[in-house]
């Protein structure tokens, strides 16, 4: 009789956040897609787990110790981080081990948010190979190897200096020193203390990037010659496989209302799944937006109930569309949608660059910074607001700039033009193709 040959299992580790659960579980799928087992192994909050339904084959396991999500409100992102490594550290030891003892089980590989070093312990252990996975960009991974080996007084009175802050990094233009993300996530000597923790206990033997060259070949090639280790980028990840279903409801009664506006004239809004604006910034922006004169169709968290009555109102008397949690690919992809006015969360910026939509940035923090850039300056596909609140002239300006006026008409051409070049990277013979390719040939050495 035929012997079955038993799949290899690759272990695949996420932070426990929607925008990076996301493309972790895209990675996941590829691989699947590709003959290998799935073994997702989550925390206690945020699990995918709850709707392993749309993951048909995959494997979940959940850590007996880790943090749950109270613990993140409570001591902000960087000290729940350092926090959660240490606490899970002994746990996935022992769900390795259990793996092992599985019937069957051969695992090939750990693949870890490059963020849950505690992996790095148990891969050692057990003598099995690991893989770090960058969920943000490139320049974002090379800006933190940057910042591992800088101390973080220095870097303060640095920055101090007006010529340091415009001076580029040394091979990295156009990055420059002021470009260098500092973390809105906790104090900078802690963030500090963190990168050099990812970067000294990495066991990995090569990294898989959520990128794709043509958008970011400068600190592609820095990483190879600085890191020494293969890179994979295999970006945009959510072009190549089917996109997970969400770890929020969807409200797709925003598709129908997409249906019946004109081509290209609704301006999208969301600002990711961490960040909220408060009160009298989202009235401004509620202000701003329906003096733009535009359609709008605007993602808040809490809902149309947390306007004040009257602003909610005006919203829907003058164009607006309010949801709790859209399908977004999709409504990138609508032909009513012709602006994005995003936080630049990475997934949320590869998503409307592979639907060619112009951006309008509003970063809040650390690596949305780096992005905002790289879209105004590099890509030349959007603009930063000016000014640091919300402020309704602002955003009125804002909209017409980008819908309105000949500049946004350029970036609109810009985005479309990069839409092309990521659609023929993920086809075959494309970068992000071969990348996969390389990736599943060396997984198949392990
Ligand atoms: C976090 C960080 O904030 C971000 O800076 C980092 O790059 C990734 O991790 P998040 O704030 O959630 O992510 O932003 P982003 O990376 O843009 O991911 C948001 C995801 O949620 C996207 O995949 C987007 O499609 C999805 N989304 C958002 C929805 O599906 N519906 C919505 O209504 C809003």
């Amino acid at each position: 009789m035929e012997r079955r040959e038993a799949k290899r299992r690759i272990v695949l580790v996420p932070i426990p956040a929607q925008g990076h659960v996301t493309p972790m579980l895209q990675l996941g799928k590829a691989l699947y897609s590709k003959g290998f087992s799935i073994t997702v192994v989550e925390g206690h909050f945020n699990q995918v787990s709850s709707s392993s339904q749309h993951f048909p084959g995959f494997q979940f396991v959940t850590l007996k110790e880790s943090l749950p999500e109270s613990e993140f409100q409570r001591l902000g992102g960087i000290e729940f981080m350092i926090k959660l490594n240490k606490t899970s550290e002994a746990s996935f030891k022992d769900c390795i081990a259990q793996l092992l003892l599985q019937q069957g089980s051969d695992i090939a590989c750990i693949i870890y948010d490059e963020f849950m070093y505690f992996c790095g312990a148990a891969a050692k252990a057990f003598n099995l190979p690991s893989i770090i996975f960058t969920t943000t960009s490139a320049t974002n991974y090379v800006s933190r190897c940057v910042r591992s080996k800088l101390n973080a007084d220095k870097f303060l009175v640095d920055m101090e200096d007006p010529e340091m802050q415009e001076q580029v990094v040394e091979n990295l233009y156009p990055l420059r020193y002021k470009d260098l993300p500092t973390s809105g996530l906790g104090p900078l000597d802690r963030l500090f203390e963190f990168c050099r923790e990812v970067a000294n206990k990495r066991t990995a033997s090569a990294a898989i990037i959520n990128t794709v060259s043509c958008l970011e070949s400068s600190s592609l090639s820095w990483l190879e010659q600085n890191i020494g280790i293969p890179m994979y980028p295999i970006g945009p990840l959510h072009m190549t496989t089917f996109p997970p279903s969400s770890l929020l409801d969807e409200d797709r009664s925003c598709i129908e209302w997409l249906k019946k506006q004109k081509p290209r004239s609704v301006i999208y809004i969301s600002l990711g799944s961490i960040f909220d604006m408060g009160t009298k910034e989202v009235s401004e922006m509620a202000w701003g937006l329906c003096d733009g004169n535009q359609p709008f169709l605007w993602v808040i968290r809490d809902g149309s109930e947390s306007l004040p009555e009257e602003v909610s109102t005006m919203v829907s008397e003058r164009g607006g569309y309010i949801v709790k949690w859209a399908p977004q690919i999709e409504v990138l992809g609508h032909p009513a949608v012709g602006g994005f006015w995003s936080h630049c969360g990475w997934n949320s910026t590869l998503e409307s660059i592979a639907e060619g939509v112009p951006m309008i940035c509003m970063p809040f923090h650390g690596e949305q910074m780096l992005n905002a850039m790289y879209i105004e300056s590099v890509w030349r596909i959007g603009f930063q607001v000016e000014g640091s609140k919300v402020d309704r002239g602002e955003v009125e300006r804002a909209v017409k700039r980008l819908m309105m006026d000949d500049e946004g008409a350029g970036m609109q051409e810009r985005a479309l033009d990069l839409k092309e070049k990521l659609k023929a990277s993920v086809k075959s013979g494309g970068t992000s193709y071969n990348a996969l390719d390389e990736l599943v040939k060396y997984l198949k050495t392990m």
